[in-house]
């Protein structure tokens, strides 16, 4: 059975990855509208893998005895200015997102939940990779800066950057 301490963070963990997923779905409506369809198609499909991190949660508590609690979710952002700017607040979306599972990575250490601990070190993994690979997009924007050819290049070559492609 599942410590209530440790239910509590990991129900507020749900809500963080499904808000997660509705500002991935906002950012990739944004580039849509504005024609960029390879990084809407990169956005959409991570709008999905955030919702597979929430419903991931939801089966893990639910396995292990407790009840997990499916949240209302906030409405994101829905308005940006350029691709550095969504990117920019992806990757501080993501640090947050770390430093939440860090903590209740910390508190199943204190409550000797092993199992939960166990099961997070997935998310740690992941995290890493979604760091690395909001920096890495930066970088290359960055680059680019604004020049029209380097970010239509970018736009169309998107679909090959991935968790996966950038993984060491
Ligand atoms: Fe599920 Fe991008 O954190």
């Amino acid at each position: 059975m599942i410590k209530d301490i440790v239910l509590n963070a990991l129900n507020k963990q749900i809500k963080l990855e499904g808000d997660s997923s509705q500002l991935y779905l906002a950012m990739a409506s944004w580039a849509e509208v504005k024609g960029l369809e390879g990084t809407a198609n990169f956005l959409y499909t991570h709008a999905d893998e955030e919702r597979m991190h929430m419903l991931k949660l939801i089966k893990f508590i639910n396995e292990r005895g407790g009840k997990a609690f499916v949240p209302q979710i906030e409405e994101p952002k829905q308005d940006f200015s350029t691709l550095k700017d969504i990117f920019t607040a992806i990757l501080k979306h993501e640090m947050f997102v770390s430093e939440s599972i860090n903590e209740i990575v910390g508190l199943t250490l204190e409550e000797r939940d092993y199992s939960t601990h166990n099961f997070l070190q997935w998310y740690v993994s992941e995290q890493i990779e979604e760091e690395k690979l909001a920096r890495n997009i930066l970088d290359k924007l960055e680059m680019i800066g604004s020049d029209k050819g380097g970010l239509y290049l970018f736009d169309r070559d998107i679909v090959t950057l991935s968790v996966d492609a950038t993984a060491e």
